[in-house]
């Protein structure tokens, strides 16, 4: 059985919605302290309000692209607030379908900073020294099928995502000499509030033929994160898992 104890410290990005906040619940019930990180107060408290011991979940109001460039040191100040992190989940990101008719460059930077350019800021500030538990701490990402398996309308969003997962493997080569592990799960359809208020409704009705088991939810999702972040997987870095009910 997967378990933590309350001065093993892990960031969650996104922990205000959908996935994160479910890793964000998950970690907190198997004991583990969390800094939950999100654009919206009423949201974190809302998770903060579910937890099952809210005394180990700390809340952080942020937009994570108004400095990209100063990640880096937020992750060392958070340090600095709350001591060394044991691991970090990287939920926080948006989805949007555009086909490439209408690409826009102003719109894909949006997309590519909250998906792309923050959580690699986020892991380069995670990887110093200072901030981590070193051998054993762990990272893991929330990649995308669409950055494997593209459907139409994904240009940019699978773009972000496949240059999401591509860096990662890179940067868990190099992390790997201090012991740190970083993983990226690529998930196809988790029933989440991103997947309600932006439908792709083409991709929602092939989904919803194909899938065996339904569309996944949010603790299909969470599990494999906490697998992923825990001790159970020592042995694994550098991998994207897709988890997509056996459909690509
Ligand atoms: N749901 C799926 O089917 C699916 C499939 C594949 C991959 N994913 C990926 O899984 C991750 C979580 O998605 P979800 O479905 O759980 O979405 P969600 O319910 O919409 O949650 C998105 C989270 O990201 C946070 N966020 C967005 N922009 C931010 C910013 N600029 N700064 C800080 N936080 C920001 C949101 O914070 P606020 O609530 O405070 O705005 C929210 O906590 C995303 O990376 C998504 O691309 C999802």
């Amino acid at each position: 059985m997967i378990s933590f104890t309350s001065d093993q410290r892990y960031i969650v990005t996104g922990a205000s919605s959908g996935i994160g906040e479910s890793v964000a619940l998950l970690l907190n019930e198997l004991g583990a302290a969390v800094i939950g990180i999100g654009r919206s107060r009423e949201r974190l408290d809302g998770m903060k309000a579910k937890a099952k011991y809210p005394e180990n979940v700390f809340l952080e109001q942020k937009d994570l692209t108004e400095d990209i460039e100063g990640l880096p040191a937020y992750v060392k100040a958070l340090k600095d607030k709350y001591g060394k992190f044991q691991g970090m989940a990287l939920c926080a990101g948006i989805g949007r379908t555009a086909p490439l008719n209408a690409f826009d460059l102003s719109e894909a930077r949006k997309i590519f900073d909250i998906d792309y350019f923050a959580p690699l800021m986020m892991t380069k500030g995670f990887a110093d020294r200072r901030v981590n538990t070193g051998r054993g701490a762990a990272i893991v990402a929330i990649s995308s099928i669409a950055g494997i398996s593209c459907e139409k309308g994904l240009v940019t969003y699978g773009g972000a995502k496949a240059a999401l997962s591509a860096s990662l493997k890179a940067a868990s080569r190099e992390v790997g000499t201090q012991g740190i592990r970083i993983n990226c799960i690529s998930p196809s359809f988790i029933n989440t509030p991103m997947t309600q208020s932006t439908p792709n409704e083409e991709l929602l009705e092939k989904a919803s033929k194909e899938y065996l088991f339904g569309f996944g939810t949010v603790s299909d999702a969470a599990n494999m994160i906490i697998f992923l972040l825990s001790d159970k997987s020592k042995w694994i870095t550098g991998q994207n898992y897709i988890l997509d009910c056996g459909t690509y």
